[in-house]
């Protein structure tokens, strides 16, 4: 993809900016998955257009829909982990990986999906959790998933939701993911609103933020606190911000428009290339 002259300045700032950088923070959200076919949650047509946040991702809001709108709560489970089951890592997810390899870098992302670690990222701190994981209620993680393993619950879930006694099926169909053992209960790692962040990643997202002497914010709107607090706690310490994202309106030094894709390949390749 060629670049327009202006951007193509900014674009050698940015790699300049990113080669001279001893700390390095990578904090993404879910544009850094688009390309791998997982859709993000506030663009037009995301997620939370089709399945309302306070329906579906609030304890009391699953309750609710659970028991009045039973097979609209089998279809959102499937449409989560369908897209997460069959996902592999994009470009960007490698380009990412290829900074941890070149810099002192750490990756904190808001995404459940394990893309980062598959691209080869090491210690990513996944403030949101995980589903691949499945964890106690006090907050162990008990066992990681395979995407084979998802895949097969998904493929339950689009039987049960076009099926009669939707709940009872959705329900046996995500048995390895949630559920009530003989040690208690059981559920994926994932964060709902109103919950607190995984630990220890957050106190480390944090403690990256504070250090780093460069942001690195890709694909996220920057909506949801506490984690979209990050890149102004890096600038409140002096970091350089650089944003790739090609619509988000948030504070940076450095705006990189465009799909993530594409341009974190390109950046990492004229920073260390
Ligand atoms: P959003 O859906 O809020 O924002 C997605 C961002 O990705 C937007 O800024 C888009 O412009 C950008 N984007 C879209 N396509 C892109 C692409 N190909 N390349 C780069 N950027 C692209 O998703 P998040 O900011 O990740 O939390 O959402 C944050 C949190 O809100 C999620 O972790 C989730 C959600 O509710 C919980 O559920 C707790």
């Amino acid at each position: 993809m060629a670049l327009p002259m202006s951007q193509a300045a900014t674009f050698d700032e940015a790699a300049r900016q990113l080669r001279a950088a001893e700390r390095v923070v990578v904090f993404t959200g879910a544009g850094v998955s688009a390309a791998s076919g997982i859709e993000t949650f506030r663009d037009p047509g995301g997620l939370w257009s089709r399945y309302p946040p306070e329906r579906f991702a609030t304890v009391s809001g699953l309750l609710r829909t659970a028991t009045f709108d039973p097979r609209q709560i089998v279809r959102f489970a499937r449409d989560v982990l369908a897209p997460i089951a069959d996902a592999e890592p994009n470009p960007a997810h490698q380009a990412i990986a290829e900074i941890e390899r070149r810099a002192h870098a750490t990756v904190v992302t808001q995404n459940i999906d394990g893309l980062h670690r598959d691209a080869g990222s090491h210690g990513v701190r996944q403030v949101h959790g995980s589903m691949l994981e499945v964890t106690s209620s006090d907050g162990h993680v008990l066992r990681r998933l395979s995407r084979l393993e998802l895949r097969a619950i998904a493929a339950q879930l689009g039987r049960a939701a076009s099926g009669r006694l939707a709940l009872w099926r959705g329900l046996r169909a995500v048995r390895p993911l949630l559920g009530l053992s003989r040690t208690g209960p059981y559920r994926p790692n994932v964060v709902l609103f109103g919950e607190a962040l995984r630990q220890p990643d957050w106190d480390d997202a944090q403690r990256g933020a504070e250090q780093c002497d460069l942001m690195l914010v890709v694909g996220t709107s920057g909506m949801v606190v506490p984690a979209a607090e990050l890149p102004l706690r890096a600038a409140m310490r002096g970091a350089t911000v650089i944003l790739v994202d090609p619509d988000a309106d948030l504070p940076a030094d450095i705006h990189l428009r465009g799909r993530a894709a594409d341009l974190m390949p390109q950046l990492v390749q004229r920073a260390y290339g």
